[in-house]
């Protein structure tokens, strides 16, 4: 390999939410972070030389993207993907959160149903709540170990609560499903029969495992395009998520406009000048330190594999797909939702995210992050056996 992802990268004091704030987060400051989705790897090296470069010049005047920018955007999907985009469709926003909510706001009216699949990212809760709109839930199966949709519910919670809009993780954050073909056609054809809008996360995109493969939802049909407003990022991929920006594409003339007038409402403009220049430099420059990074992660997964199996019989590992975060299963251990967070939080001296942040259907799990290097990985899984063993 050419990049070092063994290397430790010492990230306190340096305003990183996953390192800095532990006390202001009400966790004891020796815990061990694995929880928040960023990395702990530095970002490909065409980003960083692309951004000394703009650093040295040392003005940072308002800017826009120009025909390169989009240029790097398509080739991106159009080879990842077999995606062909068209540089109408783009409207760029300061995050993926940020595309959610507005779309949200957008698209629908207060009180109108929205519907999610939980246990999901939690932010697209917090999008619909606090614009007043009415939560609706299709919560995932989960059965012997894995995750699946429930396609009856899917269409009886649509009709029932006449949902407007619903938002699709894919892959999914936290249960790391990528969801194939077939699910996606099923999904998508019947938000057409009940006229909902689709607004589709793809901001895991990159992010799969050997034998998956990601289908972007608007590349299926051009009806499902038409219906669709497909969310991408560079941010888990090339680990730039403090640099906000996303790309979020929408083919449709009529929905798109109605999401640039309340962008506009919202007194948005430009990107951040480093965010358009550290996307298009990760797309053009960093592919093959993508795909080293990939492998170095399939290697994680392998060790947190082989470790659960030999030292943590208890405890389950919901086989991901794709995602750099694991969903571990407690529910064996028996114990209470205080009992879980004491275990990992005062016993295992570990910061993850509790399984109920993700809806109640996340109870006795906890998501792990693993992008990060394996030394520290070894660690917090040992620092886990010794507590759960203790018990
Ligand atoms: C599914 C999903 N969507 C969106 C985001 C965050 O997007 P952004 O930082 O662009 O708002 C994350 C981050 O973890 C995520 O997992």
């Amino acid at each position: 390999m050419k990049h070092n992802f063994d290397e430790i990268i010492n990230r306190t004091g340096t305003n990183s939410i996953k390192y800095d704030f532990a006390i202001e987060r009400g966790k004891p400051e020796d815990t061990l972070p694995l929880w928040v989705a960023d990395m702990d790897f530095q970002t490909a090296p065409s980003v960083t030389e692309a951004l000394m470069k703009a650093v040295q010049h040392g003005i940072f005047g308002y800017s826009e993207s120009k025909s390169g920018y989009f240029n790097t955007l398509y080739e991106w999907f159009k080879d990842h993907f077999d995606w062909r985009v068209e540089p109408e469709w783009l409207v760029k926003t300061p995050g993926v959160v940020y595309a959610i909510a507005t779309v949200v706001r957008a698209l629908t009216q207060e009180g109108d149903a929205v519907l999610i699949q939980r246990p999901v990212y939690y932010p697209f809760s917090e999008a619909i709540i606090a614009n007043n709109r009415k939560l609706v839930n299709n919560a995932l199966i989960y059965e012997n170990g894995a995750y699946h949709i429930d396609f009856e519910d899917f269409e009886d919670k649509i009709l029932k609560h006449k949902v407007k809009l619903f938002i699709l993780c894919s892959p999914h954050n936290p249960v790391g499903r990528v969801w194939t073909r077939e699910e996606l056609n099923r999904i998508g054809t019947l938000c057409i029969k009940h006229h909902v809008i689709v607004i589709s996360d793809e901001i895991h995109a990159d992010f799969t495992y050997q034998g998956h493969k990601h289908t972007i939802f608007g590349s299926i049909s051009d009806d499902f395009l038409n219906n669709s407003i497909i969310c991408t990022a560079p941010s888990k991929t090339f680990n730039l998520a403090g640099l906000q920006v996303s790309n979020i594409f929408i083919a449709d003339k009529g929905i798109r406009s109605k999401i640039r007038d309340e962008i506009r409402r919202s007194g948005y403009s430009q990107l951040n000048i480093m965010g358009l220049i550290a996307c298009q430099a990760a797309y053009a420059g960093g592919g093959l330190w993508l795909e080293e990074l990939k492998r170095y992660l399939e290697d994680n997964l392998g060790f947190v594999r082989a470790f659960i199996t030999k030292h943590l019989p208890k405890v389950k590992l919901v086989e991901p797909q794709g995602t750099y975060l694991i969903w571990l299963d407690f529910g064996a251990l028996n114990l209470t939702e205080d009992e879980l967070d004491d275990l990992i939080v005062k016993k295992a001296k570990l910061w993850l995210d509790h399984g109920t942040m993700f809806g109640n259907e996340g109870r006795g799990f906890q998501r792990v992050n693993i992008a990060c290097p394996r030394s520290i990985l070894e660690k917090a899984f040992h620092q886990l056996a010794v507590a759960v063993n203790d018990e």
